[in-house]
C-alpha cells in the first residue's frame, strides 16, 4: 500500500475526521478480506486503493449538488480519484478499474469481480456499524451481499444479536 495515497486522502478530507476514519476503517477490513482470499498483485492494489479513495467524491457532491447521495458521489469521485492517482504514477489499468468501482460502488447489481465485491463488503461492514438498523435489516444485507468467506465471517460474527 502506498502511504502517500493514505496521506493525500486524509489531507483531502481536511478536518472531516468522520470521513477519514471511514476510509481507514474500510481499508482495514478490505485488507483483512483480500489477504484471507489470497489476492495479490494488481488486484490487491486495486482493492486497497479503492478502499481508501472510494468516497473521495463526497465533498464535491455536497458542494456542487448540496447532497452526498450515491449518484452524485459516483459522478464526482472518479475524476478526482484519477487526478490523485495519476499524480502518484499509478498504472493506468489500476486507475481505470478503481474509477469504475468508485463510479458504481452504490450499484450492487454492477458488481463484476472479486475486487469490487471486497470493497462493497468492507464498506458494508463499516456502514452497518454506523447506521441504526434493525437486526433483520442487517441480516438481510449480510445474506444478500456477502460472498467471500472472510467477509461473511466478519459480518456474521460482529452483527449477531445486533
Ligand atoms: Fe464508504
Amino acid at each position: 500500500m502506498n502511504h502517500e495515497l493514505s496521506l493525500r486522502v486524509i489531507e483531502y478530507f481536511g478536518t472531516d475526521s468522520r470521513r477519514i476514519h471511514h476510509a481507514m476503517q474500510v481499508y482495514g477490513f478490505a485488507e483483512t478480506i483480500l489477504l484471507a482470499e489470497g489476492i495479490v498483485g494488481k488486484e490487491r492494489q486495486v482493492i486497497e486503493t479503492a478502499a481508501l479513495i472510494h468516497d473521495i467524491g463526497i465533498p464535491e457532491a455536497e458542494r456542487k449538488h448540496g447532497s452526498s447521495a450515491g449518484n452524485y458521489q459516483e459522478l464526482e469521485g472518479p475524476p478526482l480519484a484519477r487526478t490523485i492517482l495519476e499524480g502518484l504514477s499509478y498504472p493506468e489499468e489500476v486507475i481505470n478499474r478503481v474509477c469504475f468501482i468508485i463510479a458504481n460502488h452504490h450499484s450492487y447489481t454492477k458488481i463484476d469481480g472479486i475486487d469490487f465485491r471486497i470493497l462493497v463488503e468492507a464498506d458494508l461492514i463499516v456502514n452497518i456499524y454506523g447506521n441504526t438498523m434493525s437486526r433483520q435489516a442487517a441480516d438481510t444485507l449480510i445474506s444478500k451481499h456477502f460472498v467471500t468467506a472472510a467477509g461473511r465471517r466478519i459480518a456474521e460474527g460482529m452483527y449477531q444479536g445486533y
